[in-house]
């Protein structure tokens, strides 16, 4: 049984002391769960964050450096998100692929250096309408899969989490519908079994993201492949993400 994971991407959102009333008041909401709750403030909340204990939230960043340190200014290496209390990271978000030009090979780079320091890579993977009008959904996420995980040791595919995340379906209100979202994370899936073997495909925790509402998540999360999400927009409210995590018994 893969143990549900819903994480929230922050993205460039929130100062230090809204960060902080956030964080306080969603761990005290998420006590009860046996879910894994994660959070992805920006860099700069990361320090505070970390200064709180959070007891049941677990703590994420939105990106990591393809270096571990030295002369790359502007960048954040692996060893100073584990300073700061993270254990995940978000690698390889359309966002970053589309305007910082983060590419495959760097996705891959990022994963293999996030997993070297202990950090779970949230690797994100999904097509543009364009692709998918195409016809191309399934081609693009299988090569941006084999691409992320080229290299990773068997042993280690269970300490990564996939995020399918169909670009036109971010920040747009539109989600894929579930059933279309089940069929492509299952194909994410059986890549990883060709690729590595059932065994840790049927272990390794898929998300889907893009417009995840308190109203559609309980659909989501009704198909068997689909193990979590990744919420952007309504993460940054209390409510609604408090209301996201608990859809078992919303
Ligand atoms: P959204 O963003 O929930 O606002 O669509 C999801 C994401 O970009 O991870």
């Amino acid at each position: 049984m893969r143990k549900p994971i819903i994480a929230g991407n922050w993205k460039m959102h929130k100062t230090v002391s809204e960060a902080i009333e956030l964080c306080e008041s969603l761990d005290r909401a998420v006590q009860d769960l046996e879910i894994d709750v994660v959070v992805c403030p920006p860099f700069t909340a990361l320090s505070a964050v970390c200064a709180l204990g959070m007891s049941k939230v677990k703590i994420g960043a939105q990106n990591v450096s393809i270096a571990e340190g030295g002369a790359y200014t502007g960048e954040i290496s692996p060893l100073m998100l584990v300073d700061v209390c993270c254990s995940y990271v978000i690698i390889g978000h359309s966002e970053r692929r589309q305007h910082f030009g983060e590419t495959d090979a760097m996705v891959n780079q990022k994963v293999h250096l996030a997993l070297k320091h202990g950090l779970h890579p949230i690797v994100c993977v999904g097509e543009s309408l364009a692709q998918r009008k195409a016809g191309e959904t399934e081609t693009v996420v299988v090569s941006q899969t084999k691409a992320a995980f080229a290299g990773v040791a068997r042993e280690q595919v269970p300490e990564v989490v996939i995020a399918y995340e169909p670009i036109w379906a971010i920040g747009t209100g539109e989600t894929a519908s579930a059933e279309d979202a089940n069929q492509v994370i299952g194909t994410i899936r059986k890549t990883i079994a060709q690729i590595f073997d059932q065994e840790v495909a049927d272990q390794i925790r898929i998300q889907y993201g893009g417009s995840v509402k308190p109203d559609n998540i309980q659909e989501l999360m009704a198909q068997p492949e689909i193990d979590g999400a990744l919420v952007g927009g309504a993460s940054l409210d209390l409510k609604g993400f408090t209301a996201i995590v608990h859809y078992q018994t919303q």
